[in-house]
């Protein structure tokens, strides 16, 4: 399929639902840049927990990013589909999704002023190229102009069993009960804020990944956008 300069692809959807996979999986078939933007909300939380920055403080959060110098890098060839460093750091995936981290992240990402500082870096990251963005507000906020916008959504169950798989390649144990908790915790915080709540952008498509797999989700994309350039 050949790509049009102007394709943009927002994945959105609650935690764990694919959304990672998938975008990554789509970016590499359509020779396209992919991020997630959700590892920009854990790379700042990352760096709260190890500055001792209180989740609750606003100001202070945002003066971090402004001062953190995170580089984000799309690269193919990056483990995790791109590179992001602060200060020079690179974050790998154990310390993006360490329990600490991921305790923290969705009040983190719930203050407004945190948010317009990462759609403005998001938005900027759009305009190198054609890209697959996955996150919460890619559909409705980063992109509201993407012309591919999909919302993925799973079961609790599927989602639950994916992100252990997951943690568990990235050597970090896990107990099913509590990721459970952690992931229903994690929807609701992020559905209830007040700024950017997850939702599906109206002209969104919603796909249910939880009885099928990466490979065929990223084929009904593929449909969809082949349309949409129609
Ligand atoms: O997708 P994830 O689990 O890595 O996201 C981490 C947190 O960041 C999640 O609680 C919601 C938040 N997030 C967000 O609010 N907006 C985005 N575009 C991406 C993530």
């Amino acid at each position: 399929m050949s790509v049009p300069t102007h394709l943009q692809i927002a994945i959105d959807g609650p935690a764990a639902s694919g959304k990672t996979t998938v975008a990554h999986l789509l970016a590499q078939r359509l020779k396209i840049l992919y991020l997630d933007t959700g590892a920009m909300y854990r790379t700042l939380a990352h760096l709260a927990l190890q500055s001792g920055t209180d989740a609750d403080n606003e100001d202070a959060l945002v003066r971090l990013w402004e001062h953190a110098h995170v580089a984000i890098a799309l690269d193919d060839a990056a483990p995790l589909g791109f590179r992001i460093a602060a200060d020079g750091r690179e974050l790998d995936e154990a310390t993006l999704h360490s329990k600490q981290v991921t305790a923290i992240v969705s009040t983190i990402a719930a203050h407004p002023r945190v948010r317009e500082a990462m759609v403005e870096s998001q938005r900027r990251i759009a305009q190198d190229g054609p890209v697959v963005m996955a996150g919460r507000d890619i559909g409705t906020v980063v992109l509201p102009f993407a012309p591919v916008k999909i919302f993925l959504t799973a079961s609790v169950n599927a989602r639950v069993e994916r992100r252990a798989a997951q943690l568990q390649a990235a050597g970090i144990d896990v107990s099913l009960h509590q990721l459970a908790r952690e992931i229903e915790e994690r929807d609701r915080l992020d559905r209830e804020r007040a700024v950017s709540p997850l939702v599906a952008a109206p002209d969104a498509h919603v796909i249910d990944s939880s009885a099928v797999d990466a490979a065929a989700v990223v084929a009904e994309i593929e449909t969809i956008a082949r349309g949409a350039r129609r």
